[in-house]
């Protein structure tokens, strides 16, 4: 047994108050914490993921009275959608302020800001006196954690405690919706539908540019959430028919909502939901990349989720996991 891994919160208290990292749980998938006011502290997350330092960190709050001692204020949109989807998985991005150091905002005049919806980690905000700057507790450009058993193989030497809270509820990262233009913009799909926002506040522009590079966001890289192997989403029918007129015809693990392909072993087909519920499938996505990656074969082929709700969350991890079909297969026609 791991002792650094445990559901002590005042241990991980005691940690953050001295400076060190602690891995958390929240409702969408496991964070890297460290005190969002001490910037020495708040180097060691960039370090330990090896993130680019130009991609700011949200920062994570009990709840909205924090937020005047930190000089910020959420504008009425915000507020009605903080009404009823905080605690909750959706980050608001806000103009910034002093208070607030330059390391977590990457220099940028906007923070992004988040109440997690986890027993656990609430309590243990409540027992700090400082907001918490967390990434995705995974190194940089992989797959995020939704277990602790997934933080402490892939960060567990270099984080003091992994504060367990069982299985992420969402498995998804938060929706991130930002209010500095004069129409809110969502600028990460994810664990609050752009349905639901839109029926609290109206009409939201969607991320520029789809699934590409968000200028605004610069830790939303095109390429982000890798497995080991290769993964190419789209229509598996045809991905799977391109594959096998390949040379050697590669071993293929499917992922998809609750289809099924009879060229492939059923041992080798992942269906995230056999009732098509997208949100058991968001909740299962990350573990099952993780498990196909480790699977003894040569290709991932994901079928592409209905483009609504979380399905569009889930598209776009898998996008952003994807290899373009055409790197690594040969067109059928040739
Ligand atoms: O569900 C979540 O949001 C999880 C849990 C741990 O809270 N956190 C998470 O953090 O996904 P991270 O760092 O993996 O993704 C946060 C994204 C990054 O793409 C980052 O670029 C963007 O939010 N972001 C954070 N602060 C920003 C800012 N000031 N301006 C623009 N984008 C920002
Ligand atoms: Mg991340």
């Amino acid at each position: 047994m791991n002792e650094k891994v445990g559901t002590d919160i005042k241990r991980a208290a005691s940690h953050l108050k001295a400076g060190e990292l602690v891995a958390i749980p929240t409702e969408t998938v496991y964070g890297l914490a460290a005190n969002a006011l001490d910037e020495v502290a708040v180097t060691r997350i960039f370090e330990v993921k090896n993130r680019p330092q130009f991609n700011p960190l949200i920062l994570h709050i009990a709840n909205l009275a924090q937020l005047e001692k930190l000089d910020l204020r959420f504008p009425a949109k915000a507020l009605a959608l903080a009404e009823k989807f905080s605690p909750g998985p959706l980050t608001y991005l806000i103009p910034t302020s002093s208070k607030v150091p330059g390391i977590v905002t990457a220099g940028t005049p906007a923070v992004a800001i988040r109440i997690p919806n986890h027993p656990m980690t609430l309590q243990l905000l409540n027992l700090l006196d400082f907001p918490l700057a967390a990434p995705s507790a995974n190194p940089s450009g992989l797959v995020s954690p939704t277990k602790a058993s997934h933080v402490s193989e892939q960060l567990g030497d270099q984080v003091n405690y992994i504060l367990d809270g069982g299985e992420c509820q969402i498995g998804l990262e938060s929706t991130i919706i930002s209010f500095l233009e004069p129409i809110p913009r969502i600028l990460r799909y994810g664990g609050i539908t752009t349905e639901a926002i839109e029926a609290v506040i109206g009409p939201v522009n969607l991320p520029e540019g789809g699934f590409v590079d968000n200028p605004v966001a610069p830790g939303m890289l095109a390429r982000h959430y890798a497995t080991n192997h290769p993964l190419l989403l789209g229509n598996a029918d045809s991905l799977i028919a391109q594959a096998h007129q390949t040379d050697p015809i590669p071993r293929i693990v499917t992922i998809s909502l609750n289809q099924t392909y009879k060229e492939i072993p059923t041992a080798y087909q992942f269906q995230l939901s056999p009732s098509a519920d997208l949100s058991e499938a968001a909740r299962r996505l990350f573990a099952t990349m993780r498990l196909a990656d480790e699977m003894d074969i040569d290709l991932i082929i994901a079928q592409e989720f209905p483009d609504r709700g979380l399905g569009r969350a889930i598209n776009d991890r898998l996008k952003r996991a994807s290899t373009e079909a055409g790197q690594f297969l040969k067109p059928l026609t040739q």
